[in-house]
């Protein structure tokens, strides 16, 4: 059989073994509920506790401010519509939200839906790297801004935002900032007390952690009203009984990924550079987002092809065992564009079709140098 090649790690990662060997025992050997008074109980509750405490020193923050999600989806959700009814009902005059039209569909929809229901919101554009206009941002903050949600780092062509200075205007002007971090956390710095950051989400299985689990970082003292209702636990932002043993293995996840950062980003950027070096001289082919790889997500390109749709290109790849994603979509009408590589292209209508052939490859930890040769001689193929 073929060897796979993944380099699909933007769309999900491998559960490492150390994370699988951190969850195993927490089934059989701690399975009490954390919310119990006795030994079992008390056990769940330490081995939640360490975690909290694993997790806050990844992010330099406060344990209290670690909040256990379902995922990336939720910890998005309860940010922004948290922070919405809390202020319908204690602050209406705050009415005004600010985000961006590449951010992930778990922003972009649950704004959508408070637009429908009556909030302002401003959705800022970006140039043709995918970058945000810092005094565009400055400059839409009004009394009315409740808040401004703008992801770290993309997922479809990994540009990283300014978040620092993003969090400064917002500080400035006393808005809340929620910064989606699925993307970033554990393969650039992040460090919450150097940023002034309110909400932050991110999610177990991007960084070779379980699925099904997230992490919301809520500033002690914010308040936000729950989604959900019946419990107490995560401070009553998730009720119900804690998923410990998906909480246990996101927080060895996070752990590892934060020890092991500056070898991590080293040997990704070599990867891409080298990924990049082989095929940026192709014919008919152009690369999506910004030329300065650093500041992408390390191991992150993003291309479009002339002639070939993306999902044409994923299929091809596939067949040589390469697993790779496109950021367009099959649906009932036929072939949807990526919205991320669309708002790059929104000022030229000439380059609107690249917004169809776009082809992801997101390198990660189980990659190896001679996986990058294979891929490029791929794409090269595709090309001729
Ligand atoms: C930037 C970003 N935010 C949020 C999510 C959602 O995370 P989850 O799959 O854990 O719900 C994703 C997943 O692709 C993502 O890339």
């Amino acid at each position: 059989m073929k060897n796979i090649i993944y380099c699909d790690n933007a769309a999900t990662t491998k559960t490492r073994p150390e994370v699988i060997e951190s969850m195993l025992p927490v089934f059989s050997d701690c399975f009490g509920n954390a919310s119990s008074l006795h030994k079992e109980g008390q056990k769940a509750k330490k081995l939640l506790d360490n975690a909290r405490n694993t997790v806050s020193k990844a992010l330099n923050c406060e344990s209290s401010e670690i909040v256990f999600t379902s995922g990336g989806t939720e910890s998005n959700n309860i940010a922004i519509c948290g922070l919405a009814d809390w202020a319908k009902e204690n602050e209406p005059s705050k009415n005004h939200i600010i985000t961006c039209i590449t951010e992930h569909s778990s922003v972009r929809q649950p704004i959508k839906e408070l637009e429908q229901k009556g909030f302002k919101v401003t959705w800022l554009k970006v140039n043709q790297e995918g970058f945000i206009n810092l005094e565009e941002l400055e400059k839409s903050i009004t009394e009315k801004t409740l808040l401004v949600s703008i992801m770290h780092a993309n997922n479809e062509i990994g540009t990283i935002q300014d978040i620092k200075s993003i969090g400064e205007i917002c500080n400035s002007k006393s808005v809340f900032f929620h910064a989606d971090a699925v993307q970033s956390a554990g393969k650039i710095p992040l460090d919450l007390k150097q940023n002034k950051i309110d909400l932050l989400s991110i999610s177990g299985h991007k960084i070779y952690g379980p699925k099904g689990i997230g992490i919301l970082y809520v500033k002690n003292n914010l308040k936000l009203k729950p989604l959900l209702f019946g419990g107490s636990q995560e401070r009553g932002f998730k009720p119900g009984t804690e998923n410990l043993p998906s909480i246990v293995g996101i927080a060895k996840a996070l752990e590892l990924k934060v020890l092991e950062l500056e070898a991590e980003i080293l040997k990704l950027r070599k990867f891409q550079n080298l990924l990049f070096t082989e095929i940026f001289k192709l014919p008919n082919m152009v690369l999506n987002g910004t030329p300065d790889l650093e500041k992408r997500i390390p191991g992150n390109i993003n291309i479009s092809f002339q002639n070939l749709d993306g999902d044409a290109a994923t299929m091809k790849l596939n067949l040589n065992g390469i697993c790779a994603s496109s950021g367009s979509a099959c649906s009932e009408g036929g072939i949807e564009p990526s919205p991320v590589i669309e708002a790059l292209y929104l000022n030229d209508n000439s380059q609107k079709y690249l917004a169809y052939n776009s082809l992801r490859i997101s390198l990660g930890l189980f990659n190896e140098e001679k996986d990058i040769l294979i891929i490029a001689e791929a794409i090269k193929s595709l090309i001729n």
